[in-house]
């Protein structure tokens, strides 16, 4: 019998089962202590959910034609709110630091760049969480429209405050009915507005940062100095070679691409012509702290320079997404409405399109930075053993050195 397959296995289940018995009297799974039974703060208190998860109001409903997909619409944009809520909440911690000053103490560099990337992370979510309201239908959507009007997103007064906080320059703004956006605000709310205008954006406090970079000193290093030293070097030369080749067509082209290419490099010493694209509002740091935006690009590899890099990317990165979700939602907008009038009282579509642009890209210089890359061998080089501002941090003075104050 011993040798039959069928019992074999029959006596394999019974171990199993009998072994698991034996497991069920001490499964380590179970074991632990009903905390919550001794009192204390509990999940739903903790997080207030009473409130949050019964602050859906469908106007649908109270007016006695309950559409199913408001609940939909309500809880996205609650959630978007939430999160405005968290940007916000991380944006404020790092204007913070640098208003302090405590960004002196390179140590906070890396909250710094924490916090933003934690920023870029939302947006992330943010641009993709349109695809959950798509699934409504823009006749699901009809269904209840006129239960929310006047209501508009245009409204969300965290929306315009974190565009504030960035930098988004008021002069800048697409007027919305050849009105300002502020003028739908009353009371605190437009109190809490004016003054996140007058408070240093994040594009300001970036700026004073980047204007303090290592090695711009003209009795130092002096980047900028060389910069053009070696530009102009580099353009000789490269003019050298050119007009030794033979007479062609080829060689017409390439020389009308050198002039191109010569007159954009120069242009960038031109301090002048800086400041004019300034007050257009084509350039919006300055000369300074370009130059120290580019120093960074340059020496990103360096060890001093690599966290600063990060966050010259992650700024672009915050750039990107809002550009991608003001574009995500104006083509869920023309899906919705197509080109009808929004609840808010604006064109609607046409209003939303002319938003995706340049205009609200606060770090729009960062972006520019790339026109002026060169050849590896024209950046100046660095000696180690005389630019040491490159490899030591900043000395901490004893104001900076605690992060503790600075959260
Ligand atoms: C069916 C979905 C949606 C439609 C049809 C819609 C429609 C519109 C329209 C037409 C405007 C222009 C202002 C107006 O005249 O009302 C607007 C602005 C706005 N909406 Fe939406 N929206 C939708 C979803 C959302 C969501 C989920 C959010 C998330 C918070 C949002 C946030 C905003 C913001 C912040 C503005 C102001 C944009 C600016 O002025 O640059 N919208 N929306």
């Amino acid at each position: 019998m011993s040798g039959c397959p069928y019992f074999q296995k029959r006596d394999l289940l019974f171990k199993s089962k009998n072994h698991l018995k034996e497991e069920d009297q001490d499964d380590v799974s179970q074991e632990g202590i009903n905390r919550a039974s001794r009192g204390g703060i509990i999940y739903g208190d903790y997080l207030q959910l009473d409130r949050i998860v019964n602050s859906q109001v469908l106007q649908s409903e109270l007016k006695g034609n309950k559409i199913h997909d408001e609940h939909l619409f309500i809880v996205t944009h609650q959630a978007y709110e939430l999160w405005f809520k968290q940007v916000l909440w991380e944006l404020d911690s790092v204007r913070n630091i640098f208003i302090s000053g405590h960004v002196r103490d390179e140590r906070n560099m890396l909250k710094v760049n924490t916090r933003i990337h934690r920023i870029v992370m939302i947006f992330r979510l943010l641009v993709d969480q349109f695809a959950v309201l798509e699934t409504m239908t823009a006749l699901d959507f009809f269904d209840f429209r006129e239960y929310l009007s006047p209501a508009s997103g245009f409204q969300s007064l965290q929306f315009r405050l974190l565009e504030n906080k960035i930098g988004v320059p008021r002069d800048q703004r697409v007027p919305y009915n050849r009105r300002h956006y502020m003028d739908i605000f009353r009371g605190q709310d437009s109190e809490t507005l004016r003054t996140s205008e007058q408070e240093p954006t994040l594009l300001q406090l970036v700026e004073q940062w980047l204007e303090r970079t290592p090695g711009l000193e003209e009795d130092g290093f002096n980047f900028w100095g060389k910069l053009e030293g070696n530009i102009q070097q580099g353009l000789r030369e490269e003019k050298e070679k050119l007009e030794k080749k033979p007479e062609s067509e080829n060689k017409e082209e390439l020389m009308a691409e050198f002039v191109k290419q010569r007159d954009i490099l120069t242009s960038l010493f031109d301090e002048k012509r800086h400041d004019h694209l300034l007050s257009k509002g084509e350039r919006r740091l300055s000369y300074k702290a370009l130059q120290g935006a580019l120093m960074i690009y340059f020496y990103r590899e360096e060890p001093r320079f690599q966290v600063p890099f990060q966050l010259l990317t992650s700024l672009m990165d915050i750039d990107t997404l809002m550009t991608k979700w003001r574009y995500n939602h104006v083509c869920m907008v023309h899906r919705m409405i197509g080109s009808k009038a929004g609840t808010g009282g604006s064109s609607g579509y046409q209003y939303l399109r002319s938003t995706v642009s340049d205009r609200y890209k606060v770090f729009v210089d960062l972006f520019n930075l790339a026109t002026f890359l060169i050849p590896r061998h024209w950046v100046p080089k660095l000696n180690p053993n005389v630019h040491t501002f490159l490899y030591m941090a900043e000395c901490c003075d004893s104001s900076y050195c605690s992060s503790e104050d600075s959260d």
